[in-house]
C-alpha cells in the first residue's frame, strides 16, 4: 500500500470508526423502544420548552412513546381569558405528537385545582352542569380521535374531608352533586368514543393511603356498575425518598382494578429528595434512583399496567426544585441513575412479555 493509499485507508477507517461510534450511540437503548417491546407507553409531562429546547426535545423523541402537557390543557389555562376556551394549545400538541409518532395523554378535564378564575362560586346545578359539560365537550371534541387517553377527573377523593363516600368537597360536588364524576366521563365519551378515559389520583401507593384507595375503588366500582365509560385509573406516584410507599397495597389495588377490566397507569412519577448531598452523580442521584428501581420493580409486575409517565423528564423543568434531582435527566440533559432504573424496569417487563408470548 502506497503512502497516499495508506493515508486514505487510515482516514477511511477512522471515518468508519467514527460512524460506527455514532451508530453505536444512536443504538444506545433509548426508553421508547424498550417501552414498545414491553407493550407499554412510556411518557413524560412536557411544556412549551419542548419547542424552545432542542436537547430536551431530542430526549423526548428518544425516550417517549407518549407525552402529556403539564399545564396547558388544564381548564384554568385554556379558559384563562374568559369562558371561551383557547384551543390553540390543544392543536399545537396534536400537531407535534402526530408529526413525531407520539401518543397523547390529555391532562386534565375536571380538577378542583385548575378551575378557571371566573368560575362562579355560587352557580346552581343547572349552570354548573352547563359549564362543566360544555368545557369537557369543547375540549375533547376539538381533539376527537387524536388523543389516546384523557385524565377526565383528577383527585376527586379526599377521605379527610369527612364525606361518607370519601368524595372531596369541591365546588362541583356541592353544585352538581355526587354524580358529577359520572357526568364528566359520559360527556368525554360522547365527544370522543375512541379515547381511553382515566380517573387520576395521588396517595394511592402511600403507606397512609388505605382510605384513599378504598374511596377510589368505591368510586370506580360505582361508575363501572352504572355502565359509565371509564377505562383506567392513574396513580400519580409523586414519591419522596424519605417517605416510602406500600407496594403490596398498590398491587392489591391494581388487581381490584383488573377485576373490573380497568387499566392501571403510573401517571406523574417523580422522586423528591430534599436530603443534602454532593450533587450530580452523587448520593442524591443514587438515592432517587433506588426509589425508582424499587417502585418500578413492583409496578412492572402489575398485569394490567399500560403505561408509565414521569412528571417531567429533566430536573430543568419540574415542580420540584432541581436540587432534589427528581427526574431521569439532570438540568444539562445528562441521563442519571434514575434513567437506568427506568430502563431496567422496562427491560424486565419486555423480557417477561416476550417469555409469555414465545
Ligand atoms: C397534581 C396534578 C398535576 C400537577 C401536580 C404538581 O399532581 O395532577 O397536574 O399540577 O399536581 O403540581
Amino acid at each position: 500500500m502506497g503512502e497516499i493509499d495508506r493515508r486514505s485507508f487510515l482516514a477511511a477507517s477512522a471515518a468508519a470508526l467514527t460512524l460506527a461510534g455514532h451508530a453505536g450511540a444512536a443504538e444506545l437503548p433509548a426508553l421508547g423502544p424498550l417501552a414498545k417491546a414491553a407493550g407499554l407507553d412510556f411518557g413524560a409531562a412536557v411544556g412549551p420548552w419542548l419547542w424552545r429546547e432542542a436537547d430536551f426535545r431530542a430526549a423526548v423523541l428518544r425516550d417517549c412513546t407518549a407525552i402529556v402537557p403539564e399545564y396547558e390543557w388544564k381548564w384554568d389555562y385554556l379558559a384563562r381569558a374568559g369562558r371561551r376556551p383557547d384551543l390553540q394549545p390543544i392543536q399545537r400538541y396534536l400537531a407535534f405528537a402526530e408529526a413525531s409518532g407520539l401518543a397523547l395523554r390529555g391532562h386534565t378535564l375536571v380538577w378542583h385545582g385548575a378551575m378557571p378564575p371566573w368560575y362562579p362560586a355560587a352557580a346552581g346545578r343547572r349552570e354548573a352542569l352547563r359549564l362543566m359539560t360544555g368545557h369537557v365537550t369543547d375540549v375533547v371534541a376539538s381533539a376527537r380521535g387524536r388523543v389516546r387517553r384523557w385524565d377526565v377527573v383528577n383527585e376527586a377523593v379526599a377521605p379527610e374531608d369527612g364525606e361518607p363516600d370519601g368524595l372531596r368537597r369541591t365546588p362541583l360536588l356541592a353544585q352538581i352533586g355526587r354524580d358529577y364524576v359520572e357526568i364528566a366521563f359520559r360527556a368525554a365519551a360522547e365527544a370522543d368514543p375512541a379515547a381511553r378515559l382515566i380517573y387520576n389520583d395521588y396517595g394511592l401507593d402511600a403507606p397512609y393511603g388505605a382510605a384513599r384507595r378504598e374511596a377510589v375503588l368505591r368510586l370506580v366500582e360505582q361508575l363501572v356498575a352504572r355502565g359509565t365509560p371509564i377505562h383506567g385509573v392513574g396513580v400519580q406516584s409523586h414519591l419522596a425518598a424519605a417517605d416510602g410507599y406500600d407496594g403490596e397495597a398498590l398491587a392489591v389495588f391494581a388487581a381490584r382494578l383488573q377485576e373490573m377490566g380497568l387499566e392501571f397507569l403510573v401517571t406523574e412519577l417523580d422522586v423528591a429528595n430534599p436530603g443534602p448531598g454532593p450533587g450530580p452523580g452523587g448520593a442524591p442521584d443514587h438515592e432517587v434512583a433506588a426509589v425508582y428501581a424499587h417502585y418500578l420493580a413492583g409496578v412492572v409486575e402489575i398485569p394490567n399496567l399500560t403505561g408509565i409517565f414521569t412528571w417531567g423528564l429533566s430536573d430543568r423543568h419540574s415542580w420540584i426544585t432541581a436540587s432534589q434531582r427528581p427526574l431521569p435527566y439532570d438540568g444539562a440533559m445528562r441521563p442519571k441513575p434514575a434513567w437506568d432504573a427506568i430502563a431496567d424496569a422496562l427491560r424486565r417487563r419486555a423480557a417477561e412479555t416476550h417469555r409469555l408470548t414465545a
